[in-house]
């Protein structure tokens, strides 16, 4: 059966008969395209069956949650809150299509706080193994490289090879993105993977009514079930494309794997995250290099604002229109040169569209 309508009636309806609306299940499990994209994974030499060395896989969330693709009402000041990744048996799932939300998914949609889905993941007691958060974020509307989060590893191991994740929107009434069940194992090989990259979509909690992302609270007094954003539900096409055909990807999950020797679990891959906390996933070696085009090594550049990551590193701060953290400011160095001063004007103009743009 398809749910076609989101009601309150259809919602009751589906509670009180126990209908499976469209959960379409294979093997059991869910088919995960309807919940995310793996749209990268290579495979390790680790296999998962009676893996006695302990398994980790480090993680990185990435905002791709973007005023060009999700031009609808973007809020002026967006954030994610805390990120969530845990790792399960195939019996727990956070969230499910079409379910109603639990509580602790519920006040991550809408508060963005994660103790109530702690406290019910520590009551799922063998279901989780492991569980780790990341920081949230304020969407940096300049530097987009910036917007990401590291999390701490995460054990998984041949009974828990699920992974899910879950970060809410800021503001929004109740929507949030994740995954669930993404199976950390190839299923064909039976080795764990090595490296992975899980697209992430929009949400709705079903548990507020709001329609735009400032709304303010509005509670629903019968849940609507757990559904995804499409450009045919969208509330005020918020999440929808410029085109207005689809919903992209808000988020990325970018995670590799690391194993420990047997004698050692417990075992820290070394610098995770890099201390000039830039994403050495998309660009390697960027914790020797700020930047993957320059070769050089980076200047400790002044944060701009409460959006920078407190230690923030770059191949040249002025050229990135900032000011650097030591030595001459920006100023001083173009002070005399006639060329520089064009370097004054540009970071100028710079400033004030900036100025303007947060104004907006
Ligand atoms: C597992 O641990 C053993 C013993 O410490 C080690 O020799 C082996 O290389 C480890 N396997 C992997 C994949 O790291």
């Amino acid at each position: 059966m398809r749910l076609t309508t989101s009601t309150a009636a259809g919602a009751l309806l589906l509670a009180t008969t126990g209908i499976q609306a469209d959960i379409v299940m294979e093997n059991e499990l869910i088919i995960s395209n309807e919940v995310f994209d793996l749209n990268y994974a290579m495979d390790s030499e680790v296999e998962a069956v009676r893996q006695r060395n302990e398994t980790q896989f480090y993680c990185i969330f990435r905002s791709k949650w973007t005023v060009e693709d999700h031009p609808e009402h973007f809020p002026k000041l967006a954030r994610f809150s805390t990120p969530v990744l845990f790792s399960h048996t195939k019996q727990y799932t956070p969230f499910l299509k079409n379910r109603e939300a639990n509580y602790g998914i519920e006040i991550i949609a809408e508060e963005g706080f994660t103790s109530k889905m702690q406290e019910q993941l520590d009551q799922a007691g063998d279901m989780v193994l492991d569980y780790g958060e990341a920081r949230g974020f304020y969407l940096n509307r300049k530097h987009y490289d910036l917007n990401i989060a590291y999390f701490p590893p995460v054990v998984v191991t041949d009974d828990h090879p699920y992974l899910s994740g879950i970060a809410g929107f800021d503001p929004s009434p109740d929507w949030f993105t994740g995954f669930y069940m993404m199976d950390t194992r190839d299923e064909y090989s039976g080795k764990f993977w090595s490296h992975f990259k899980v697209q992430s979509y929009p949400w709705d909690a079903g548990t507020d009514g709001g329609t735009i992302y400032e709304d303010v609270d509005h509670e629903l007094e019968f849940p609507e079930p757990v559904h995804r954003i499409t450009p045919e539900n969208a509330q005020n096409k918020i999440f929808v494309s410029p085109m207005g055909d689809e919903v992209l990807p808000v988020a990325e999950f970018e995670c590799i794997l690391h194993v420990c020797p047997a004698e050692e679990p417990g075992c820290r891959k070394p610098d995770w995250p890099p201390k000039n906390g830039c994403d050495v996933l998309l660009y390697p070696e960027c914790d020797n290099y700020c930047d993957p085009e320059v070769d050089e090594v980076c200047e400790r550049c002044v944060r701009e604002s409460i959006l920078d990551p407190e230690i923030l590193y770059y191949p040249d701060c002025c050229a990135a229109g900032r000011e650097p953290k030591t030595g001459k400011d920006c100023a001083g160095r173009r002070s005399g040169a006639t060329s520089l001063c064009v370097g004054n004007v540009v970071s100028w103009i710079f400033l004030s569209s900036w100025i303007a743009f947060w104004m907006m």
